[in-house]
This record gives structure tokens, sequence and C-alpha cells, in this order.
């Protein structure tokens, strides 16, 4: 079964990522770009078939915080030997000096490449528009509308280097905005000043309003205890109840924050609906930089916001960049650092942790028609696995990627042999 182009598949004997052990196996019929139907033993007319044989059958993965911009840059120009956030923004401050749009969407398109062929489908990335041309955030929405058939690509327009830190950087976010940027990014705890870091949170959310976008803000990532612009941005969320179109990137102080504190806080957050997204695979490397021992592990409070019913999801963040020299695009890797790092090894714990690089994802996307139902588009992703704890576990393969219907890619398991 390798035709790309067929109209109608049928997927035999899949098991579904939220099936229970006990559930029958279902076929799946996909007509014109849709899901047509799901039941046991569907008998219909069909141009192919893909036997799945009781294998994993789940909505694509996917990537709700990564830096397409600076992927694949590792070592250019030299290497992050402090591996701090701020090492790695100084060396990305002389590497984006000589950006062009080809050297860009080079490089993104590899690295969407590489995510596809690991089951992801969906991918928000942030753009910097901290420097004058603006050649990444132009690079990314070419690239946008370049994969946008096999591929959703969503553009944060990020400060990477502060509103406020250049006189010039407030009008470069706002006419990323009227370029087409999906989102509106910030960094407040990088602004030179507390006031400053406030006032760009406000100054977020003016556009995110004036332009109808979404908010995605690198929240908070520094092991200070005292940087709280959290609050800030769920105060803002509180006054314009639209927490739902609202995301709170890293927050890894929330994991050096006193409990008394992060208690409050907690119960104003629960007055929003903000999204949280955990960048687990870079924050256990990046954060606790200045700590001896006990050394802190730097990824925020992924366990509790779950058990408090907040919308949490999980990124890669970087593949190879200044602040990241590792990186696969697999998101089961992100999914598996979580459980670890995040101490969610139970079993339901295992699964949320699936769930947040899938479904989670895809409601901070505020993706339409996600997911394994009759009508959404055709997106699945057929894993060499039994259920999402083995999933995770094992990180196998993705067998086969089907995107808006269409078989976009096979890969075979590895074999082993024995002597
Ligand atoms: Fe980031």
């Amino acid at each position: 079964m390798s035709d790309a182009s067929s109209d109608s598949l049928l997927l035999r004997q899949c098991r579904l990522a939220h099936q229970s052990a006990d559930d029958p196996l279902v076929d799946i019929a996909i007509e014109a770009g849709r899901i047509a139907a799901i039941a046991p033993h569907l008998d219909r007319p069909t141009e192919h078939t893909l036997a799945v044989n009781g294998q994993l059958v789940s909505p694509p993965f996917v990537e709700s915080h990564i830096h397409l911009d600076s992927v694949l840059t590792a070592g250019q120009p030299r290497w992050n030997q402090s591996g701090t956030l701020f090492e790695g923004i100084d060396i990305w401050r002389d590497r984006k000096q000589n950006l062009s749009l080809e050297d860009v969407k080079t490089r993104a398109i590899t690295a969407l490449k590489l995510q596809a062929q690991q089951g992801v489908l969906f991918v928000r990335s942030h753009a910097d528009v901290s420097e004058a041309s603006l050649t990444a955030l132009k690079a990314l929405l070419e690239v946008r509308e370049a994969v946008k058939d096999w591929i959703t690509l969503q553009v944060v327009a990020f400060p990477q280097d502060g509103i406020y830190s250049h006189p010039d950087n407030e009008a470069r976010l706002e006419e990323a905005l009227k370029l087409g940027a999906d989102v509106v990014g910030g960094i407040p705890h990088y602004e030179l000043t507390r006031e400053d870091g406030v006032r760009s949170v406000h100054r977020i959310f003016d556009l995110a309003e004036r332009y109808d976008r979404l908010i995605d803000i690198h929240c908070d990532e520094i092991d200070d205890d005292q940087s709280r612009f959290l609050e800030v941005v769920a105060a803002c969320a509180i006054r314009c109840s639209c927490g739902s179109r609202v995301t709170a990137s890293h927050t890894t102080a929330m994991g050096s924050y006193n409990n008394a504190y992060a208690f409050k806080l907690m119960g104003f957050l629960q007055r929003t609906s903000i999204n949280f997204i955990a960048n687990p695979l870079i924050n256990i490397t990046l954060q606790g930089r200045t700590d001896t021992y006990p050394k802190r592990r730097g990824v925020t409070r992924v366990k509790e916001l779950w058990q408090s019913g907040f919308n949490v999801s999980l990124g890669h963040d970087c593949i190879q960049d200044p602040w990241y020299s590792l990186g696969t695009g697999n998101m089961l890797d992100v999914a598996s650092m979580a459980v670890h790092v995040c101490q969610m090894t139970g079993l339901e714990e295992i699964n949320a942790c699936y769930d947040m690089v899938t479904h989670h994802g895809a409601r901070t996307l505020h993706l339409k028609d996600y997911g394994l139902e009759v009508g959404n588009a055709a997106n699945l992703i057929v894993l060499d696995a039994a259920d999402r704890y083995d999933a995770i576990r094992r990180r196998p393969v993705v067998k086969a990627v089907i995107s808006q219907g269409r078989l976009l890619v096979e890969t075979e398991p590895a074999q082993t042999q024995w002597h």
C-alpha cells in the first residue's frame, strides 16, 4: 500500500489510542480527506487498504513549541559552553546577523520533514522578530504556505530580545502581526526591568485584541523565584475573559516558587483557562545552572497543573540550536522526558503525557476537527505499539503517517537478528 494519491483508504484492525485493551479492534474508512466511518469490520468499496493488524492508531502528534528559525544551527558560530539560556541568546544574536530567507526556509523544512516522518502534523513555531529585516518571520510565513498541504504550521511573532530593549522592537512586533503571524509572543522575564516586563505583557494583550490573534508568551523561563510575570498574564486573562486563547510557555520559575505563593497563584490561575506548555528536554538542561546541590529540575509544575485541570502540552523547543544541541523531533522523546522529570510515572500520568503531545497540544493551537472522529479531517498515525504507555516506554517508529487523507510517509521498524 503506497499509492499516495488515493481518494479512499481503509485501515483494517486498528487499536485506537484511547481504547481499552478489551475493546474490539476497528476499521477506519477515509474518503475525500475525511474520516468517513469507524467501526469493527467495515465493508465498503475502497481504492486501497492498509493492514494495521492491531497496532496503535492515534491522532498525529502536535509540536506546540519549537523555534524553527534557529533549528540545525548548533555550534554556529560557537558552542554554548555555559549551557544557559542567556549564553544561547547571545550566540543566536550573532548567528542571526547573517540569516537569509533561504537559510531559514531550508533548515525549517528539513526539520518539518523530520517531524512529519515521526508523526507530527501540527506545529507552532516561534519566529524571532527582534531584527530589522524580520527575515526569520518572513521565511517561516513562506514555509507555512509551502507546506500547508501536508503539515499545519502556526507562527508566533516572538520578540526574542524583548519588546522594550531596543527602540524599534515594539514596532517590529506589530509589523510581524500585519505580515500575518498567527500568534503574539513575548519574553517579559528578559525585559530590562520588572516594569518593562509588566508593560510588555499588557502590550501583548492589546496587540492580540487589536489583531485578533492568539497569545503565547515565554513566561518566567528562569530559576529566579522572584520572576512573577505569570501572575500578570493571569490578571490580564481574567480581565479579558480570554484565557483559552492564551498560553504561558516554560513557566519554569514556578518550580522555584515557595508553596505559599504557588498555592495563591494557582487560585488566580483557576479563574482563567490559560494553556501551559512545558519543554522538559531543554529545561532540564538549561535550568539549575547556577545551583550547586541540591540542584533544581527547572521544569514547571506539570503534574500539579494537570491535576488542577489545566490544559498542559509539551514541546521540543529546540532541535540542535544555541540552546539545545540535541533533539530529534520525536514527540515521544519529549513525553518520555516529562514522565521522568515531572515524576508522572503512574499509568494515568504516563497516558496523560501522551495526551500532552496530542490532544492537549491541539487544544492549545485551537485546532479544529482534530482527533479520530467521523467527519474530522483524516490526519492520523500508525505506531508500532500496543498502547500509549507502550509507545512512551519504547518510543517505536511511526509506521505510517496519513495527512489530510493521504498516505504521506511510511517507515519500517528496524529488524534485529541474533546469530
Ligand atoms: Fe521557546
